[in-house]
């Protein structure tokens, strides 16, 4: 058992590290999947505070359900970004380390889809070098309650010198209450005063 665990931890490194070499035609870039690192030798991420912010239409999110999320530069900056990297993260284990969810109606004039760990269209990069103030994206959430609260994460590269690694958004919180749920729980509820009422 032990054994089986750690050929299972031993195969999903294997993948990490193949996608980490994947180079990405189209953007200006080749980036990491899991780090979300653009390959730029032998310059760092920049450590002055990103003059860009992340934000999503909504401060929760629901199985299936879908994102909006935006990528602005701020508007007291003059900054461009010519490329980027978007991904939704979960805060819950394993998948730490993965993308979850994906991205639909993906422009692919403007983008390019990644099959990050073999999800597709679970990150987005640019299409080109064209410089941008601004992109924004769908995002739709998988339609179980497996991942619990995410957030998104974006990489953003102003030239091949400057750029910001894993810039994150505010945590969504996953609303999995649905109608269904409480009708079960009141249904439950309607059953063992049934079974009660049978006993009296
Ligand atoms: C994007 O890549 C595809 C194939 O990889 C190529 O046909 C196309 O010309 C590229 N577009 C740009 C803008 O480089
Ligand atoms: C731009 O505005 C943001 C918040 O609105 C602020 O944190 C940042 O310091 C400002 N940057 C400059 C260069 O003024
Ligand atoms: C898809 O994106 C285009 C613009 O890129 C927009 O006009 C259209 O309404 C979007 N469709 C959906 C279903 O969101
Ligand atoms: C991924 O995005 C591309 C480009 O928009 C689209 O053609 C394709 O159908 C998408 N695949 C899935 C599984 O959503
Ligand atoms: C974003 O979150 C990840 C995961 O918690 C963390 O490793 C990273 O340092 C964060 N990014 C920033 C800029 O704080």
């Amino acid at each position: 058992m032990p054994l089986q665990a750690a050929a299972l931890l031993l195969a999903a490194l294997c993948v990490c590290r193949v996608q980490e070499g994947v180079a990405f035609p189209n953007g200006s870039v080749a980036f990491s999947c899991g780090s979300m690192m653009p390959v730029h030798p032998p310059y760092t991420p920049s450590s002055s505070s990103p003059p860009v912010t992340l934000s999503t239409s909504s401060a929760s999110y629901r199985p299936g359900g879908v994102i909006t999320v935006t990528v602005e530069v701020m508007e007291n900056s003059s900054t461009h970004f010519q490329g980027f990297l978007l991904q939704a993260r979960s805060r819950k284990g394993l998948a730490l380390l993965w993308p979850v969810g994906k991205f639909t109606n993906i422009s692919t004039t403007l983008f390019t889809a990644l099959h990050c760990n073999n999800m597709e269209n679970s990150t987005v990069s640019q299409a080109s070098r064209v410089k941008k103030k601004k992109v924004q994206l769908t995002w739709e959430a998988p339609s179980n309650s497996n991942y619990g609260d995410i957030y998104f994460s974006a990489t953003l590269v102003q030239d091949y010198t400057t750029f910001w690694v894993q810039l994150n958004s505010s945590t969504l919180r996953l609303d999995s209450n649905s109608a269904a749920g409480v009708f079960s729980s009141s249904a439950l509820l309607f059953i063992n005063l049934l079974s009660l009422s049978a006993y009296c």
